[in-house]
This record gives structure tokens, sequence and C-alpha cells, in this order.
């Protein structure tokens, strides 16, 4: 297994995840553990390396940490990385200063090809012969003054130890963040210290962090109660299977139906977690309390508030009934003890986009954005077995937990539903058509295949849907006019939903499309696609 100690950085998960693509065990620890408790972690040998992260402090401010000198006395490779680097540097008698110049952004390292964690690797060779790197930099302090036993390994002109090594010891060090993709063979120069250098074997795969988290699951929670807002998305459908998987029946799942998820949404979530996993879910139907109070509303953002307002309310009074001591629920004949876990399908870039990389020297944790501020409101603790996984570790985890791959390869959805799919006030009529014109879109789209790619245009789209426009149009039909409504097809492609382009659909699937919404589904009789990129349009029409 490989260590990684954690100085703060937003990128340490990354470098744990890039660890875990070379199929090598790893685990994150706070760089403030104790001497005694890294000999006591090395002690059975299956240690094979340790790699100190990033941070945003700097090694002279009085605040800041040091990796416990226990890391250098084991005998194991060290790779520092950043401020992971300046710590080694000034622990083991080099020198830091605070950089003159701030270096951010890409810069060409030149790599000093005779150590072994850098030898054959370069992006390009200058005229002189010199091997380069294209690298991501972000650092004000540099290290001035190589620590004894170590050399040169690779520099950039306002950087001249941006690498330094010392072979004996295999203790490597770099400036720049091997992790991020910027860094172009950040990928090959981990590969090398993780599998060259510290000798570990890639057999780790998916299937055995699974063990991992159900142990720990177990660990945390005891023989305590756990309930968890189960949505019928990956994240929280996977959290639920994980901790299901660990905790079997000390997991009740809440289930809101809140009337705006799309045709049978809600039987499927419950076929799949009562009907194949066994696990206890209420499911709780609101459609009529949500309908209600949507009614008359029409401008989004307070449509989106009254929707992400009630969710809260709803989910809090289930929750309520299954807290607290001696509290008794029923769910499905057995009874549930109260809860005192909240669980949460966090994954780690919701915990970079609300501001809390996991580290002690983190600003404050935000929850999930979804649920936030809930756990605080119910007196709950918090279990976040996703937190350091990023969204296609997560879809790995979810297949080899047995959830089907349609479910865990879904396209997203939005929280409010199709609240924000049917323009202006929402009304149940028109929720029951848009469900109907949408399952025909997705339908077409699984069913197509493009035979360039061989891949259906559902998995060639990040995201499709359909949005009911209430206004009407004319129409005829064999002989008679009509008069009904409009919906809109959305399709797009896009990496992070950010930007995203309108998707080129074959113009014979377009056709099947709208030719059975309007054949099927009376009340539509138009069917437009749009063809509009982020930005300036936004993905969601509301
Ligand atoms: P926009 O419309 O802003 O959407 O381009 C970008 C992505 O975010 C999703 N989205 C939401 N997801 N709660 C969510 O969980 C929301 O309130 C919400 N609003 C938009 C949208 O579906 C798209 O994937």
């Amino acid at each position: 297994k490989i260590l990684i100690l954690d100085f703060g950085s937003q990128v340490t998960q990354l470098i744990a995840r890039r660890v875990r693509e070379a199929h090598v065990y790893c685990e994150v620890h706070p760089c403030d553990v104790t001497d005694e408790w890294v000999r006591d972690y090395a002690k059975d040998g299956s240690l094979k390396g340790i790699i100190l992260s990033g941070s945003h402090a700097s090694v002279y401010e009085d605040t800041t940490d040091k990796a416990p000198e226990a890391v250098f006395q084991l005998g194991v490779p060290v790779l520092g990385i950043c401020y992971g680097m300046q710590t080694m540097a000034h622990q083991l008698g080099g020198k830091v200063e605070g950089g003159h110049k701030r270096e951010f952004g890409f810069a060409a390292v030149r790599a000093r090809g005779h150590t072994a964690l850098l030898k054959d690797i370069a992006d390009f060779t200058t005229p002189e012969g010199h091997g380069m790197l294209n690298v991501w930099m972000s650092h004000g302090d540099k290290v001035t003054e190589l620590p004894p036993g170590f050399k040169l390994m690779a520099s950039t002109e306002s950087c001249p130890i941006a690498g330094m090594a010392d072979e004996d010891r295999r203790f490597y060090a770099v400036q720049f963040h091997p992790e991020v993709t910027h860094t172009v063979q950040g990928r090959a120069l981990l590969d090398r210290f993780v599998l060259g250098i510290c000798g570990t074997s890639p057999d780790w795969v998916m299937r055995d962090h699974i063990a991992e988290a159900v142990e720990q699951i177990r660990q945390q929670v005891g023989d305590e109660e756990v309930i968890l807002g189960l949505s019928g998305g990956v994240d929280s459908s996977v959290a639920a299977a994980l901790i299901h998987r660990a905790i079997g029946d000390q997991l009740t799942c809440v289930f809101v139906d809140h009337g705006l998820l799309r045709l049978n949404e809600g039987d499927m979530v419950m076929d799949m977690f009562v009907g194949k996993l066994h696990a206890k879910v209420i499911r709780v139907d609101a459609s009529d309390l949500f309908l209600g109070k949507l009614a008359g509303v029409s401008e989004p953002e307070q449509k989106r508030k009254i929707i992400g307002g009630l969710f809260v309310d709803v989910f809090k009074q289930e929750a309520a009934k299954l807290k607290g001591d001696g509290a008794k629920g029923e769910t499905g004949g057995r009874t549930v003890k109260g809860a005192t876990w909240l669980a949460q399908g966090t994954i780690y870039p919701d915990v970079i986009e609300s501001g809390g990389a996991k580290s002690k020297k983190a600003v404050t944790i935000k929850s999930h954005h979804n649920v936030g501020g809930l756990p605080e409101q119910l007196g709950l603790k918090l279990l976040e077995p996703l937190r350091d996984l990023f969204k296609d570790e997560v879809r790995e985890l979810g297949v080899a937990l047995g959830l089907p791959p349609e479910m865990v390869y879904r396209h997203p959805f939005p929280g409010p539903g199709l609240g924000v799919r049917i323009l202006g006030e929402v009304k149940k009529e028109y929720a029951d058509l848009l469900r109907r014109a949408d399952a025909i879109f997705i339908e077409e789209l699984r069913n197509h295949v493009d035979e360039a790619t061989g891949k259906t245009w559902y998995d060639l789209t990040s995201q499709a849907f359909t949005v009911f426009l209430p206004v009407k149009s004319v129409g005829v039909m064999g002989d008679g006019r009509t008069y009904d409504y409009v919906v809109a097809l959305r399709a797009v492609q896009t990496s992070d939903f950010m930007t995203a382009d309108w998707a080129e659909l074959p113009y014979a699937l377009l056709k099947k499309v709208s030719g059975r919404i309007i054949n099927e589904v009376r009340g539509i009789n138009r069917v437009t696609y749009d063809v509009s990129s982020k930005p300036p349009a936004t993905i969601e029409w509301e």
C-alpha cells in the first residue's frame, strides 16, 4: 500500500486517484499523524511508499506542518510534491525561501534524466538536447539549497531547484504537480514512483474498495442506525447500496417522491432497492403537497426555492420519526430503532465545490448542496462513504456493487426534477404529458446505435431530456384540426456541464422521436429541437 500524507492541498485526492488508477491501494491521512502512528502503520511490511502532498501554506509560516520524522526513517521511498518537496528539503537540512516570483500555471521544466524517477520521461527535447517536461506549477516558496545527499533533478528559470532526489535513500521530490492532467507526463511519473520505485504490484481493483469501505462503515457506525435520502440519482444510489452491503437493516432509506420524477422512476427505485437489494426504503408520496404549493407559481427561482424547501421539510419530518432514543418507525413490518447517523452520497467534486477539501487545514466543510445543513438541524452524525471518490469511480463502484449499468450510467437529473422542465406554472397534467414524451425520447436514444462508434446515442450524449412548453399550436390529424401543446427536445454533449454543445442527433432519430411523441401522446402536436449551446443558453430551460 501507499500512504499519502495530506498537507491540505485541494488536489490531494487527485494523487490518490492516480494511485488507484495504477491499481495500487492507497490511503490518505492527515499530515499531523504521530511518529508512532507511522511506525505502527508500516509494521506489517505492507507499506511500500509515502507521498507528501502539496498545501497552500508556506514552510516558514509558524502554523505549518512537518512530516513525521519517521517518514524519513522507515527505509521506504518517499515522494514530495510541491509543499511536500519543501518540507522534505527543510526537514532534511536544505533551505526553503519565499519565492520572489510566484509561479502559477504552465511551466517548462528541464528534467534531468539521470534519476530513476524521470529517466526517459520527457515531452520534448531542446536543440541542446535537454529533455523538457510541460508541467503545472502553483507555488510561492521554493527550495534554494539541496539537503545533504540530494542532487538536482529538475529546474525552471525561475525555480532552479524544481526537483531533487536522493537515490540512495529513494527520496524524490518535485515542485510541480504530477497529479493534475495539465502535467502531461504526470501519470507516467506517478506510475514510475508507485510501481517502479516503490515496487507495488498493480492488483488493486474497485471491488477491493468495497471490502475496505464496508469495514470502515461498520467500524464507524457500530450497531447504530443510519438514515439516507435516496433520490434515485447515481450518488445516493451507490451510497445506499454500499452502506446496505455494510450494515444491512441498520440502514433506512427515505425516498421522497415530489411528483416531478420521470416515468415509472419511483417504482424503478423501489424495485431495485427493496425488490433486489432488500433494503429498507420508506417511500413518501408527497406529490400533492409539492404540486399544491407550486400552483400559481411561474417564476423559475421561486419554483426552485419551493421545491428545495419542501424537500428538506418532508425529509426532516420522516427523519424525525426515525430519530432519537426509543423513537420507532415502521417500515415493511420491521421496527427501526432511533437513528443517529445521516448518510449522504457526497462525492469528491461536491467537497471541492463547497470549498472544503478533506483536510484539517481546509476551510469550513459544507454539507452536500442538495441537503445542506440537514445533519446539524437533525442533530445527526454525518456518514459520507463516497467522499473521496470521483464520479467515474463512483460509477465503477456502483457496478461492482451489482447496481444495473443503466442506473449507474444514467444522465444527471436535476434535484427539482420536471419542475424546471415545465416552463412556468407546474401542473399535474403537464407533468404527465412531459413524462410520456420524455420516456419516448430516451427510449429512442437508447435504441439508436451510431455506426461509426458502435455506441447508442444515449451514451453519446451527456444529458438529454424533453421540455414542456405551455403554449398551444395548431396541427392537423386525420381530417381534424388539433390545437395542442409543444415540447422541445434537448440533447447536449459536455465534459463538465459548465459549457455544452447541442448534440448533432441524426435526422432519422429526430424523425422517429417526433413521430412517436405526436402519435402516442395525445395533447402534444408539435416537437422542436433545441439548437442552443451553453453559453449563452443553459442546459436546463429554467
Ligand atoms: P444548467 O441548466 O445550469 O445545468 O446549464 C447544468 C447541470 O446542472 C444540472 N442542474 C441541477 N442539478 N439540482 C441539481 O442537482 C439543481 O437544482 C440543478 N439545476 C441544474 C442540470 O441538469 C445540468 O446537468
